[in-house]
């Protein structure tokens, strides 16, 4: 079958070809299982003109895009071809009611793929909207292990806005060191950072400059495989832009020259339509939004994104937005542009605080909750290496995941002593580097009461760097939570809460932390399973900064032995599939 999403092409008839093909397919039939066979492999690619090995779905970075039908089963088999290394794929915004064990996340709801072994996954997408799936063990996202997941509307809905064609961007972040070598910098000492990335990528696409290397002969910049990615526009037409990103590290500006961006989606909910010339977008989140193709159709224009929040040093990614039946490929007459300031917290926290959900599709949050949990994000050391900790504690992975150690009631596994509630409030000074640097290291886990309602309060700091405070974009496994409010400095206990938005808060999956900000969100703890909650930065993850919600335990079904097979549970047997 044609997937309609990629169907990219540039030619009227191709386009109203595609149109047709997504009509007939998704008019007929009921819920349905799709099945996907995976293979991952190290290759050579050469997404910003720079060789190096990326890992790859089925020959592909960005990986192939699932495409389903709100209330389908997707079965993804996954074959870890990889020589030395395990795998894991998460399936980030699908909730896995019923199936904790599918999550992906190794060390925490499975044993990682052994090389040569394989895994299948099974999970209903249980609701329409845009989301993405990568790999969620050691730091192989960064690799090139990533794509799109598209879940579209059941049979006779219709999306509360409208638009001609439906189209997917995926953005990305592209060091040159492989994964490896970073992570071996951020645990050693002296501590070596991953730095800036050097390209950023539009669909797997980027351009890094050949002429700064010594020695370019792994750097060629006429490599098809470098070549911007076009996106053609029919003049007069309304583009829906699935726009995710998945960035290591970056915070993004995206912006398509010239042209009005309507936001109408966020990470799976509809969003009260808002207007602007630049969205911004944190790694784990999606958008969709409208573009109507309404400028002087006789020239191309840039599609641009741009790293903000922190000092860039990676040059602008570029796009082209096309319109037909101008060349693909012919530039845009103009010098793209490099973004808005990138310390402009005000701006960007105004943006966040305009995501509201959509009048006629509220679902509106209990107003009071049962327990509120407030954590302090903070950059530590322990034993002399750096780490990113909540409430002083910083997250090891245990070697037996959370979800089997639970189920089976592994005690041993992990420390049974419940992590902080809360921190030091009346004598922390958020504002200034920490007198005792110090953290400790901890596999705690936070148990939360079935289908009670839990308040989250992230709460920023000052970093070990004076005057510095990074943004964080907080993530959270097997739930979407009501993002009830921002705000600058300190949380104040007694009268922030007061100011929650109850009436029409944005039900997300990811949220950033500004920086020296507190945001607040709340969920109800009604999926059984154990549950991730992380900055969706690659190097602070892998650095400590995640905690663990268990909920239900003893609801959850019988695990697969298929997840086993390592830790305490290297015994269980685990046949091959
Ligand atoms: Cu997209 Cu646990 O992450
Ligand atoms: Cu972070």
């Amino acid at each position: 079958m044609i997937e309609p999403m990629q169907c990219i092409g540039y030619l009227v008839r191709f386009l109203a070809f595609c149109h047709l093909i997504s009509f007939i397919s998704f008019s007929t039939v009921e819920a349905r299982t799709r099945h996907y066979d995976w293979e991952v492999n190290y290759e050579y690619k050469s997404p910003d003109c720079y060789k190096k090995l990326a890992i790859t779905i089925n020959g592909r970075t960005p990986g192939p895009t699932i495409l389903a039908q709100q209330g389908d089963t997707i079965i993804v088999k996954l074959q870890n071809n990889l020589l030395t290394e395990n795998v894991a794929i998460h399936w980030h915004g699908i909730r896995q009611i019923g199936t904790p064990w599918s999550d992906g996340t190794g060390g925490f709801t499975q044993c990682p793929i052994q090389p040569g072994e394989k895994l299948i996954y099974k999970f209903v997408v249980d609701r329409a909207g845009t989301y993405t799936y990568h790999g969620h063990y050691g730091m192989q996202r960064e690799a090139g292990l990533y794509g799109t997941i598209i879940v579209l509307l059941p049979n006779g809905v219709s999306e509360p806005f409208s638009y001609d064609y439906d189209r997917n961007i995926i953005l990305n972040d592209w060091y040159h060191k492989s994964s490896d070598e970073q992570a071996t910098g951020l645990s050693s000492i002296p501590f070596v950072f991953v730095g800036e990335p050097q390209s950023l990528l539009i669909n797997g696409k980027g351009k890094y400059n050949c002429s700064l290397l010594t020695t370019p002969g792994a750097c060629n910049a006429t490599n098809p495989q470098c070549s911007p990615h076009v996106l053609t526009v029919v003049p007069g037409k309304t583009y829906r832009l699935r726009i995710g990103s998945l960035t290591a590290l970056s915070a993004l500006s995206f912006e398509i020259e010239g042209h009005d961006i309507t936001v109408v989606e966020a990470d799976g909910s509809y969003v009260e339509p808002f207007v602007v010339r630049n969205l911004y977008i944190y790694s784990g989140e999606t958008y969709s939004v409208l573009v109507k193709a309404n400028q002087d159709p006789s020239r191309n224009y840039w599609i641009t994104i741009n790293v903000v929040s922190r000092k860039p040093a990676t040059p602008t990614g570029l796009a082209i937005f096309n319109y037909y039946p101008n060349h693909p490929q012919k530039p845009p007459p103009t010098v793209p542009t490099t973004g808005p300031l990138w310390n402009d917290t005000t701006s960007r926290l105004a943006q966040s605080i305009a995501l509201k959900a959509r009048q006629g599709f509220i679902d509106t949050p209990p107003l009071t909750s049962d327990r509120a949990i407030v954590l302090l994000n903070t950059q530590n050391k322990i034993d002399g290496y750096y780490k990113w900790a909540l409430n002083n504690l910083s997250l090891t992975f245990p070697t037996t995941p959370y979800l089997i150690a639970l189920k089976e009631n592994l005690t041993d596994a992990f420390d049974q002593n419940p992590p902080p509630d809360g921190y030091d409030f009346a004598s922390y000074d958020i504002y200034r580097v920490a007198k005792n640097v110090n953290a400790t290291s901890s596999n705690r886990i936070y148990r939360l009461r079935f289908n009670s309602t839990v308040d989250i309060i992230l709460q920023n700091a000052n970093t070990m760097t004076v005057n510095n405070s990074e943004t964080h974009p907080w993530h959270l496994h097997g739930h979407e939570f009501w993002v009830l409010g921002y705000g600058m400095g300190k949380y104040n206990m007694s009268s922030d809460g007061k100011k929650y938005n109850l009436v029409n808060p944005i039900m997300k999956n990811t949220v950033p932390l500004h920086p020296y900000g507190w945001t607040a969100l709340r969920f109800q703890a009604n999926n059984p399973g154990v549950w991730a909650f992380h900055c969706h930065v690659e190097s602070h993850f892998y650095m400590g900064m995640a905690v663990v919600f268990e909920e239900g335990i003893e609801k959850v079904g019988n695990l697969p032995s298929s997840i086993m097979g390592c830790g305490e549970t290297k015994s269980y047997n685990r046949p091959r599939p």
